[in-house]
């Protein structure tokens, strides 16, 4: 990959040695995959904030990358971390982990990272463009931004995107290309698509036929389509494959099936679906923690929550717990609307700045989850050790 004179001092030390070190990791990253130049990007999404899924080793590389003057040059962002920063007391998150996770908000809080803890952040008004280049690492995050908004990111990780976010570029390829934005097959969806879980399943389905492919959606209602479905199906997709990029007829901005070449469709009816939902179901039995918002919670999927729990019979408390997580914005936005009181009277938390997958579920003695997501039920057994119940909003507070 070709360096400007400009980049090329950069990564000869002339900025100091923390923007070297990005400069290396955005010139490897080039080469490996075949870029041609870095282009500027607007804004970076950093993922690796949970103490959880980084550990001692992530938490001493931030560290040591804030010593040595690390900086974000351009408006960058962080993924949920382990833990609601303000309450984990009551979440009940051991100390341990809380010191270790504040100290890593620390580190990225001095690189100049904003703490907005959210894998949705279009949800929070950042929304990137159709046609805007960022680098963007929540695999949730960015099939949305790519998919829904038409913005171009390829799947950073999470020290890729920490490097644009210092140099305010990436490497130019894949999906910062027209040419890999097309689709490779289409769905044809028969599945009525009249809930959550069905968003939730149809991704899980695809995400695991699609390997390098771009799906093309073709059925899905319209008026069925909600932003808060459609990240649904993005978030499975990128959780059991790694599809970054779809299409959905009318419903996406791009539509990029190419006239006159010869496709795959493949069909999904609602039997198809029901048998995945029947899949990802490994708790028949009660479960300790009923958790919704992955991806994080807008401020409309809280209201529906409260707005449920209000109708409760009279004198009726939750029997379990219930976390509905969200980013710490939109948390403020529902306790000034007064749902957050709503849901706490109930029972349950709503739970900022983090969620279940990268919260320490088993440390924190959980052994069952049951969620509406897709992507949560099929991270949940992996990554956490959880049963899972797969179950739309009102059947789970039921
Ligand atoms: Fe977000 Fe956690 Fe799900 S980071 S997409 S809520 S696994």
């Amino acid at each position: 990959m070709d360096l400007s004179r400009q980049e090329q001092e950069t990564l000869d030390g002339e900025e100091g040695e923390a923007a070297a070190k990005a400069m290396a990791i955005l010139q490897a990253v080039g080469n490996i995959y075949g870029a041609d130049k870095l282009i500027p990007v607007t804004s970076a999404q950093v993922a690796g904030v949970s103490y959880k899924t980084i550990g001692d080793a992530g938490l001493e590389f931030l560290e040591d990358f804030a010593s040595k003057g690390a900086k974000a040059t351009i408006p960058a962002y962080l993924n949920p971390a382990g833990m609601d920063l303000k309450d984990w007391k009551r979440m009940g998150v051991p100390k341990k982990f809380a010191e270790k996770q504040l100290q890593i908000m620390s580190s990225y809080t001095k690189i100049g990272i904003s703490p907005t803890c959210t894998c949705a952040p279009y949800h929070i008004g950042i929304r990137p463009a159709l046609g805007e280049h960022v680098a963007w690492s929540e695999s949730n995050a960015i099939s949305f931004a790519n998919s829904m908004l038409g913005a171009r990111t390829n799947r950073e990780s999470a020290v890729s995107a920490l490097a644009s976010a210092i140099i305010g570029k990436t490497p130019n390829f894949g999906l910062h290309l027209e040419e890999n934005r097309k689709a490779g097959f289409i769905v044809a969806v028969t599945a009525r698509m009249e809930k959550m879980t069905d968003f939730g399943a149809l991704g899980a389905i695809v995400g695991k036929i699609a390997r390098d492919r771009n799906p093309a959606f073709i059925g899905i209602p319209r008026t069925k389509a909600t932003e808060e479905r459609m990240k649904s199906l993005g978030a499975a997709m990128a959780a059991t494959g790694s599809v970054a990029l779809y299409f959905a007829k009318d419903i996406t901005p791009e539509w990029n099936v190419e006239k006159g070449t010869p496709i795959e469709t493949i069909e999904v009816s609602q039997d198809i679906v029901d048998e995945q939902k029947a899949v990802m179901q490994t708790e028949k039995g009660a479960v300790g923690l009923v958790a919704i918002g992955c991806p994080h919670c807008s401020i409309g999927e809280i209201r529906e929550i409260a707005k449920k729990l209000e109708s409760r019979p009279a004198g009726k408390s939750l029997a379990m717990k219930l976390w509905v997580c969200t980013s710490r914005k939109t948390k403020d936005e529902a306790d000034k609307l007064g749902l957050s009181k709503i849901i706490e009277k109930a029972g349950g938390l709503v739970v900022a700045d983090t969620c279940m997958v990268v919260a320490p579920l088993e440390e924190m003695g959980f052994k069952s989850t049951a969620v509406n997501s897709g992507k949560a039920a099929t991270y949940l057994p992996s990554l956490c050790g959880q049963r899972v119940k797969f179950a739309d909003i009102e059947e789970l507070l039921n």
